[in-house]
């Protein structure tokens, strides 16, 4: 088991330590897992390709290290506990020693089905058990998962597949979520029409029961491809830095990339984030209420606490059915010890009023958590107060995909904490903050870009199929840093504040989500000519997705046609990606040189309209008149 930090002292060392010798304090940290063969260099990086290989030569298989060396210790301890989207519906346990079984006996259906050492697998898939235990056989096998939340539409899970050239996809018949039943299977179905031609076989999980299309050529039931297979299955031999997964995700440009995450570096560091920030006992239950398909669920459902030997939730539902006390229950019932959440669920769960979290009894949790974006005061002083009683701390927890692990975080009773503050970088992370030119600020209180200008073992490797890519969105801005495209500033005690993204990325309900892509979707519109896509303060999703639409003459039904923008979003992208408003627009403001002046849309669409700076350069300024007239947040 990874070290566990227990004092200021023992943070301040740590953090020391791994600052002066690097490849000392992770060498270390990676003693304590089971490995095939030894690495022969803790360590191996430049910036500037980039190349980051950590552990190299070293031999291990994950799984080992989540299942098989729990067996003797901890085979009948429980490793995940299942929640059913219904009050009244039945849960599930596993121990490790069910789970490592479930496991072997998934892995060598994979194999029968011809999958093999660096084989790319889709998963699109609710939150069952069977997700998990697919994606841990794909890491048995050395197959490189990439899990697709199920939230996306065909043509978004299509694009996905096509970019990993999937040999199989993985999916459920329906998905039970909250009082809906989604058609989880002919979603699939349609991305296989879109020609995602490197799938030579469908695994349907049987999940409602309910019929589905089926292709003869392609499907075949879960339970049927594990009806006659052995228990065990030997590990695949995986080399450090073998492709561990994939996981798509969005940027401010193009199609969203795949980031891949490589084998010891991110075994190494979800365990000691996950044991550090939750500060995980051996008896503990820990929730984490993410979807999979998102790196949270990776690394802090599955893979960190796994590793660690911990019970391990997993929640079907929504926070708010069939109430929204639903989240409250659940602690209730099981005794959640550690909880970990999204802003955005606290804010929705805060305008639904006390009565449903003051009725339960909550006395078991002992740290809370939260991620994905930036927790306003409001909701930082409401989670604190009517569900930590006031009297837990809560971890406010920066990271990104790109990072494999928590970067920036209080240490519950540890660090001290600040709202909205994520504070101190966790051992092992150098970060800084830097102006547009890429000089150090030193000062505190100032707002600066944040970068990190060493290693970590959870680091992205590169993108898939496109090294330049990586290199370009994150190791181009400025030389020898690794830019994460967020802003912060940090006190004077040297906590961080993150203030959000700098480029043209969303954050809507904790989502991710590419401006340009929703812009390219909305293209695809028929009537439509251009259109630009901002943000702008929302109250429950944190940021509402603004959409300004040229359209091809005069519309006659301009809320029809607004359904219409809305739907093809939906259809190209997912319902997580539809605009909150529309606004039909004879023009947009833009440069001479043609391009889109996004800063005065962002005003526009945040209702300050007082101050939108310098328009005489702009090509059409008059056009700025328009918009602000007919502008819906006024
Ligand atoms: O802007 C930051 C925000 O979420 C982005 C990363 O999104 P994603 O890759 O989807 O990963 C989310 C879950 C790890 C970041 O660039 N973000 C994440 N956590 C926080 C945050 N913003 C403020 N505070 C946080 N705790």
């Amino acid at each position: 088991m990874v070290d566990q930090m227990k004092t200021l002292d023992d943070y301040k060392k740590a953090y020391k330590n791994s600052v002066e010798n690097p490849k000392d304090f992770w060498g270390k940290q990676a003693e304590n897992f089971v490995w095939y063969k030894k690495w022969d260099n803790v360590l191996d990086w430049n910036f500037n390709e980039p190349n980051v290989k950590w552990f190299e030569g070293g031999k291990l298989n994950i799984t080992e290290n989540c299942l098989d060396r729990h067996l003797d210790s901890r085979g009948d301890k429980t490793a995940l506990i299942w929640v059913s989207n219904e009050l009244d519906g039945e849960d599930k346990k596993y121990t490790y020693r069910e789970l490592h079984t479930e496991v072997n006996r998934f892995a060598n259906g994979l194999k029968s089905k011809g999958i093999k050492k660096g084989d790319r697998v889709v998963f699109y898939m609710p939150m069952v058990p069977e997700l998990m235990i697919g994606m841990l056989a794909c890491a048995r096998i050395g197959a490189i998962h990439s899990i697709v939340f199920a939230g996306f539409s065909s043509q978004a899970l299509a694009d996905r597949v096509q970019d990993a050239e999937a040999k199989m996809i993985i999916c459920s018949d329906f998905n039970n979520r909250g009082a809906k039943k989604i058609p989880v299977k002919a979603v699939v179905d349609n991305a296989i029409k879109m020609g995602c031609t490197s799938v030579e076989t469908v695994v349907v999980h049987k999940n409602t029961g309910a019929e589905v299309e089926w292709n003869e050529n392609l499907d075949i039931y879960l339970h049927d491809l594990t009806a006659n297979v052995d228990d065990y299955c030997k590990p695949e031999e995986m080399d450090a830095e073998d492709p561990l997964f994939i996981l798509y995700t969005s940027g401010s440009t193009g199609k969203p990339k795949g980031v891949v995450h490589t084998t010891g570096g991110y075994m190494v560091y979800t365990a000691y984030t996950f044991k550090n920030v939750f500060q995980y006992q051996e008896d503990d239950i820990y929730w984490c209420t993410a979807d999979i398909g998102w790196i949270t669920g990776h690394s802090y459902i599955t893979y960190g606490p796994l590793l660690e030997g911990a019970t391990t939730m997993m929640f079907e539902g929504v926070p708010t059915y069939p109430d929204a006390g639903r989240f409250w229950e659940i602690v209730q019932k099981y005794k959640v010890n550690q909880f970990y959440t999204a802003p955005t669920a606290i804010r929705a769960l805060m305008a639904k009023g006390d009565d449903f979290v003051d009725k339960y009894d909550l006395s078991s949790l002992k740290v809370l958590g939260t991620v994905g974006e930036p927790i306003n005061e409001e909701a930082w002083i409401w989670y604190f107060e009517k569900v930590g009683r006031r009297s837990i701390p809560i971890v406010d927890t920066w990271w990104q995909t790109e990072t494999g692990g928590i970067m920036i975080s209080p240490l519950p009773l540890i660090t001290d904490m600040r709202p909205t503050f994520a504070s101190y970088p966790l051992p092992g992370i150098q970060t800084i903050l830097v102006d547009t030119e890429g000089n150090t600020i030193e000062e505190n209180e100032v707002e600066g870009l944040l970068c990190v200008k060493h290693p970590w073992p959870g680091i992205l490797r590169t993108t898939w199929g496109d090294h330049k890519r990586c290199k370009q969105t994150y190791f181009s801005a400025f030389p020898e840093l690794y830019f994460t495209g967020d802003a912060a500033r940090r006190d004077e005690d040297g906590r961080y504040r993150i203030i959000g993204r700098v480029d043209d990325v969303l954050n809507v309900s904790g989502h991710r989500i590419g401006t340009a892509e929703v812009e390219n979707a909305i293209n695809e519109t028929p009537g439509v000519v251009e259109s630009a896509v901002v943000g702008y303060p929302h109250d429950i999703k944190g940021q509402g997705i603004y959409a300004f639409v040229i359209t091809k003459g005069k519309i006659s039904d301009e809320a029809e046609f607004k359904k219409l923008v809305a739907n093809t979003v939906r259809t190209e992208i997912g319902p997580i990606a539809k605009p909150d408003i529309i606004q039909l627009v004879s023009g947009l403001p833009k440069t001479r040189s043609g391009k889109i002046m996004r800063r005065i849309l962002r005003k526009i669409a945040t209702g300050d309209m007082s101050n939108l700076g310098d328009i005489s350069t702009l090509l059409n300024p008059e056009i700025v008149e328009e918009i602000k007239r007919k502008a819906k947040n006024k």
